[in-house]
């Protein structure tokens, strides 16, 4: 998950880039690097390991310029070493450039391009794109750096979000988007351009976001976006919504942390103004222009990935219990590649707190070719999916920084829950019912609190268990795919071995792996599969197994 950050306006761009890839951080890395360039030379550095590491190697150096670059690596082509971090170059050191994505023809690009006479210096596949761009100069010495670009990008099979510029002509970036986020924030005499939001807020709140197939140019004073087929396009300017102590750590030592105990919080805001108790029922704003349209859906196929499939999985059992709405969930990678079909009165719902995830926006464009109704359940206002689904809801939590979903999880079941008192009152739910559901769901973040004040218990219980190595997390109907999303959090953070089960598939299988050293975490609320979650603890027990 790697990050993109590059400036070019008034200021010195070393500082300000640096403090960028600061806030891509999170996003995870192995190695960083940047470029600056002054009086025609391009100047740059590069680490692995944290950003300190690069830091060292800046702090004394007298590097002034007001265009710069910067990336965070996380190594797929190519190990995570110092000269396969980003920025890449081509052979004369002119065109310099930084990727996000995928070169997916790369080896035959290679190939032709050595035979060409290009000098490689890395093992990846980014550095082929400035020997590209390289290649179409030498063709025609004539062109400038966006026309050598669209003709390279025309030559490369794969994703990408590209910043490129050139050491010669410090006064322009050419950027460049198939798959792979880019947003341009419009500051003050300067243009931020990045991988996301959190990289550009503290210079500005004020954005534009590139779809695939979009270029753009950036000098000093203007820019201009277009299509890879030279049409200039005129792009909406977007506002982010929430403020730089959202991105900021506040005391906590880790963004996880901060995020797991904001959820009291993050629950209201995805519940304000929505719920109407009195009525029994859901207020989406969102899904106004589709009421009618939502009345007459037979079928539901929601379709997401990770945490968001999960949440996606307690959909389905709200929306078939309560709104009586047939509904299916699947994984949004399955569902790109698969024939699925999708009658006429079909929605379907896409999750993403991110509303970037590529396997997602896919299924999204897959079911879109079908004529089917789609609708977005997104975190990131202006996302590209947010942007290519007919309507939806927002879940209005601020950025998600930890790269383990915990806020943008509950918010999700939040939305999930009014969207079954919407759709449940359009059809068959009770006044009752519906009030019911309401008066219950306003009582979470008071609830979710409770459970926050219990940290320090939680905190011994997780030392007790932290030496083992192995972990089942088992529940029954909600709680099943909640044990899927506590197995997932635990094998992400913390590298053990861990796997969700509905507590009946026990006796199936898994009761195998069963002993003293296996732990199990069984989910047993008091619910109406309560006395069945018991008697499957009472088989671990025979087993010797802890619970
Ligand atoms: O941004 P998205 O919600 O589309 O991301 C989907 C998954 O990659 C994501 O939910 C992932 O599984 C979690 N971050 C894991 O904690």
């Amino acid at each position: 998950m790697c990050g993109i950050i590059g400036y070019l306006g008034k200021q010195n761009a070393l500082p300000i880039v640096f403090d960028g890839l600061k806030r891509l951080e999170y996003r995870g890395y192995d190695s960083a690097g940047l470029v600056i360039f002054n009086r025609k030379k391009a100047k740059s550095i590069k680490a692995v390991g944290k950003l300190e590491e690069l830091e060292k190697k800046i702090t004394g150096l007298s590097l002034e310029g007001n265009l710069a670059i910067g990336h965070t690596r996380w190594a797929t082509h190519g190990r995570p070493i110092e000269k396969n971090a980003h920025p890449h170059t081509d052979c004369q050191k002119r065109i310099w450039l930084v990727h996000n994505g995928i070169v997916e023809n790369y080896k035959e690009l290679k190939e032709k391009l050595e035979k060409e006479g290009h000098c490689f210096k890395s093992e990846t596949d980014t550095e082929i794109i400035a020997h590209l761009i390289e290649s179409q100069f030498l063709k025609s010495p004539s062109i400038n750096l966006e026309e050598a670009v669209r003709e390279s990008l025309k030559k490369i099979k794969g994703t990408y979000a590209l910043v490129i510029a050139l050491a010669d002509q410090a006064n322009k970036i050419v950027v460049a988007r198939n798959s792979s986020p880019l947003i341009v924030g419009l500051g003050q005499d300067e243009y931020i351009v990045a991988s996301d939001a959190s990289a550009v807020i503290t210079r500005t709140k004020k954005v534009i976001y590139l779809d695939d197939g979009e270029m753009g140019l950036i000098t000093p004073k203007s820019f201009r976006i277009f299509t890879l087929t030279n049409r200039d396009v005129k792009k909406q300017i977007n506002q982010i919504d929430w403020d730089i102590n959202q991105a900021a750590k506040m005391g906590y030592p880790h963004f996880m942390l901060k995020e797991i105990f904001s959820q009291p919080e993050t629950v209201e805001n995805s519940l304000r103004g929505r719920l109407i108790i009195n009525q029994g029922t859901a207020k989406l704003g969102g899904l106004e222009m589709i009421e009618d349209k939502l009345r007459r859906i037979k079928r539901l196929i929601i379709t997401a990935c990770g945490t968001a499939y999960y949440a996606g999985l307690i959909g389905e059992y709200m929306l078939e219990e309560y709104a009586g709405l047939p509904t299916e969930v699947e994984l949004a990678s399955e569902f790109r590649y698969r024939k699925p079909i999708l009658g006429p009165k079909t929605a379907l719902l896409t999750i993403s707190q991110s509303g970037e995830t590529a396997d997602t926006l896919a299924a999204l464009e897959e079911a879109k070719r079908k004529g089917v109704l789609t609708i977005g359940l997104v975190n990131t206002v202006g996302s590209t999916i947010a942007r290519q689904t007919a309507a939806g809801v927002y879940n209005h939590i601020g950025p998600e920084i930890g790269v383990a979903s915990t806020k943008a999880f509950t918010s999700q079941l939040s939305i999930l829950a009014l969207l079954t008192l919407f759709l449940g009152r359009q059809r068959d739910m009770s006044l009752v019912m519906g009030r019911r559901i309401a008066q219950e769901l306003n009582k979470i973040p008071q609830y979710i609190r409770e459970i926050l004040s219990q940290e320090k218990e939680i905190k011994k219980i997780a030392k007790k268990y932290s030496k083992y190595n192995n972990f089942l997390y088992l529940g029954r109907k909600y709680n099943f795919p909640i044990a899927l999303e506590g197995a997932l959090k635990l094998k992400e953070i913390s590298y053990i071995q861990a796997e969700g089960y509905g507590a009946g598939e026990m006796k199936h299988g898994p009761i195998a792996l069963i002993d003293e050293n296996f732990p199990s975490i069984c989910l047993a609320p008091n619910d109406s599969v309560y006395d069945k979650a018991i008697s499957n603890m009472e088989e671990i027990r025979a087993r010797r197994g802890k619970i």
